[in-house]
């Protein structure tokens, strides 16, 4: 990575932590201010009818300072292990949407590391799981077993894969999750070091206001105390912490072939081209979960999949196909093989189900291919409204 890469690496870090750094701020502008506003403009009568809802308000600001708790250790921790002298710099104004981001790092910390959501992670994790496990009963061969994870989000699905045995590189590319990932991962947290109330921001379909509070516990279980036992069957044929790693960075940039046509800037930094090319015919599997409808271009995910599998290695893939850019009104720079810029949407190729399975076709045999398997995706499971997607799982062998 070049000064100038890593300088830019420097400030989207800086933007993040800020953004973390400023959620007590954002949620008293968004959230608390005007619960507080309405109450207070109510009639003598309405305001005895909803006596309970001072209270309600000190709930809330009690559940933000927890969850502003988690992400204070967070910051901490990143800024030490990391090299960033916050008190040096300070942290500077965030925006709406990464405060949405912010928000949305508590549910995918539900979703990834509470024991409440375990029945979500087991419909997508535990198939996956299943068939590797079919396939290397013996967990002494599973070290050799090479598993790449795209889109790993906060890291659960890795340290489940690693804790069978099998040696697994995480990819994902959003500081968000990258940070708060570093933390629950590295920062040998003991089971239920945290409580977060990730519902609070949610104000429909609570079935009751202790539901809407309840603490949420993080993680549930603890990483270390797992390994070391892991280390023990393994003796001195395998060092457990070989097994876990993690690339920052885009799926296709880091991981797709060398010879594409189109590219986006971010592809020709030197040592991503170098990358790609160690990255070729490297996996046996590559573990997808929620993550192929993130793509702008599915065919250029697909072309990466293949890529960087061995032959006849195996994708592994679950979730549905809610385009991520669907609604996107931003814009890709992109260059042609001539160095030719142009612009074009993110939007645009949303493709079916059907189309989808007849690309996947033309690079991989499906082995298994079951659809229509209803999911939540960190969703609270006790309110009044579950929205379940409509998920695809398969198996399938590159060409
Ligand atoms: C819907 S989440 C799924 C997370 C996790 N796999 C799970 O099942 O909970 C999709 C993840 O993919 C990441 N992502 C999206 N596009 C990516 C890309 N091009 N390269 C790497 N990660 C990407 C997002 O940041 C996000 O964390």
């Amino acid at each position: 990575m070049d000064s100038k890469d890593l300088e830019e690496e420097y400030k989207a870090i800086h933007q993040v932590l800020s953004a973390f750094h400023n959620y007590t701020k954002h949620t008293q502008y968004t959230l608390i201010e005007p619960k507080r506003k309405r109450y207070e403009a109510l009639t003598a009568r309405d305001k005895d009818l909803l006596s309970w809802f001072p209270g309600y308000i000190t709930q809330i600001e009690a559940a933000v300072d927890s969850n502003q708790q988690f992400f204070n250790a967070m910051v901490n921790h990143v800024s030490t292990n990391w090299g960033i002298e916050l008190e040096k710099i300070g942290f500077i104004e965030t925006s709406a949407s990464d405060y949405e981001k912010v928000k949305k790092c508590l549910k995918q910390c539900y979703r990834e590391w509470s024991l409440e959501a375990q029945n979500e992670r087991d419909i997508s994790f535990h198939r996956t799981l299943d068939h590797l496990v079919f396939k290397y009963p013996d967990i002494r061969t599973r070290p050799n077993c090479k598993i790449l994870i795209p889109g790993c989000g906060l890291g659960r699905q890795n340290f489940e894969l690693i804790r069978e045995g099998f040696q697994v590189q995480g990819n994902e590319f959003d500081y968000f999750m990258i940070l708060i990932s570093s933390f629950l991962v590295n920062d040998r947290l003991s089971k239920a070091a945290y409580q977060i109330h990730p519902f609070i921001h949610d104000g429909s379909h609570q079935r009751s206001r202790v539901s809407q509070f309840r603490p949420i516990n993080i993680p549930d279980i603890d990483q270390i105390q797992q390994l070391s036992t892991l280390q023990r069957t393994f003796g001195n044929d395998a060092d457990v912490m070989d097994l876990m790693s993690i690339t920052t960075g885009s799926f296709i940039d880091l991981y797709g072939p060398n010879d594409k046509q189109i590219v986006e800037s971010s592809y020709f930094t030197k040592s991503s081209g170098q990358f790609r090319d160690e990255n070729k015919g490297k996996f046996d599997f590559v573990i997808s979960s929620f993550f192929i409808d993130t793509a702008c271009n599915y065919l250029e995910y697909l072309d990466t999949f293949s890529h960087c599998l061995k032959d006849n290695g195996e994708w592994i893939n679950f979730g549905p196909l809610q385009w991520h850019f669907e609604n996107s009104m931003e814009n890709l720079d992109i260059r042609d093989g001539f160095g030719i810029p142009s612009t074009v949407p993110l939007s645009g190729l949303e493709l079916s189900r059907e189309d989808v399975l007849e690309l996947t076709r033309n690079l991989f045999t499906f082995e298994a291919l079951e659809t229509g398997i209803k999911s939540p995706f960190a969703s609270d499971d006790s309110c009044s409204s579950k929205f379940l997607y409509d998920c695809d799982f398969w198996i399938a062998k590159k060409k």
